[in-house]
């Protein structure tokens, strides 16, 4: 009962900004389209592939140094990392081995399995959602509502979400919130279309909707403050409701309730970047100023961060090499 139409006006205003990395990479983001979103929404976006083989990780894997300082300005933060049971042992051997011992306190992983090595791995911070393992729209919108549930009762300031193919920069993640009030109302995110969706809201009142939304493959941050007025839509499984009766994703769900159910705008945050973005055209040097980063495979392409510590086999994600470069002490780095 809903038509989701592009909105055709110029681009104008409030960080739409297009960079080389938004206009050399294909846009695979909602758009141009004018039929519902439906359930089968997400078998148009592939997954990212390939998936670290097991075989390719490096001899490294589940290193064991002394677990490096966590970074004081996340003590009020929750991270949540959204993942699924089959890549438990692909994509999420990389973020163990990197930056999860830097903020292992206040991140959880959100499966659909249990995982007893996992759960040993991250010290029982695995939660399993229950949510179907599917790539689709309903099973993405469960697992989000699951995630927004548990911060809730974390009591902690700041919610930001992750996927499991993101490498979180926690030094500029701390930084970055610490010059946001969470008592304020803050959605902090990366838009990967360059134009508000605007969706036609028959079931409701006929009007047109815009707006913009974080795409959840960047990563996004909600303040607690922001959080409390979502309450009422997305609190206790109403967020899947929502989601269900406007048939779009988990992201563009959260974009929907928060701006334009609770009127908060996102502040776009150029320093996180999802795998709709070329990886290779964040300059080498601005690296370590950037928040979240990922990677995916496009025809025989991959679309990687653009850093050469250790070998490509060993670490076809870069996310190893790329830790190296921000913190060169790590076991597995080059002396
Ligand atoms: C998933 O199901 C198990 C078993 O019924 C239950 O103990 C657990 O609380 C559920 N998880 C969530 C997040 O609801």
């Amino acid at each position: 009962s809903l038509c989701v139409c592009v909105y055709l006006g110029a681009v104008v205003g409030r960080g739409a900004r297009v960079s080389a990395a938004d206009l050399a990479w294909p846009e695979r983001a909602p758009k141009s389209v004018d039929a519902d979103y439906g359930q089968d929404y997400g078998e148009e976006t592939p997954e990212p592939e390939p998936e670290p083989e097991r075989s390719t990780s490096p001899r490294f894997a589940y290193v064991t140094e002394r677990t490096p300082q966590a970074d004081p300005r996340l003590a009020d933060v929750f991270i949540s990392v959204k993942t699924s049971g089959q890549f438990h042992d692909t994509r999420l051997r990389p973020i163990l081995d990197t930056w999860f011992p830097l903020a292992s306190q206040q991140t959880w992983f959100f499966t659909d399995v249990d995982d007893d090595a996992l759960q040993q791995r991250t010290n029982g911070h695995v939660i399993n959602t229950n949510c179907s393992s599917s790539h689709r729209r309903d099973a993405l919108c469960c697992k989000m509502a699951v995630e927004y549930d548990v911060f809730m009762d974390s009591g902690k300031k700041w919610f930001c979400h992750f996927d499991d193919d993101n490498y979180v920069n926690t030094a500029r993640l701390g930084e970055l919130l610490a010059g946001f009030s969470p008592r304020q109302d803050w959605y902090l995110g990366k838009n990967s279309i360059r134009t508000p969706l605007q969706i036609i809201d028959r079931a409701i009142s006929g009007d047109r909707v815009s707006f913009w939304f974080g795409t959840g493959g960047a990563g996004f941050c909600i303040s607690r403050a922001l959080a409390l007025k979502m309450s009422p839509f997305a609190s206790g499984g109403r967020f899947m409701r929502v989601g269900d009766k406007i048939r779009l994703p988990d992201d563009v769900t959260m974009g929907y309730i928060i701006e334009h159910l609770v009127k908060t705008r996102l502040t776009v945050v150029d320093e996180f970047h999802s795998h709709l973005e070329q990886m290779k055209f964040i300059r080498p040097a601005e690296l370590s100023q950037q928040i979240s980063f990922s990677y995916s495979k496009y025809a025989d392409e991959m679309n990687v961060v653009d850093v050469d510590i250790l070998d490509q086999e060993q670490d076809p994600t870069r996310f190893y090499s790329l830790h190296c470069l921000l913190h060169p002490k790590a076991s597995f780095c080059p002396r």
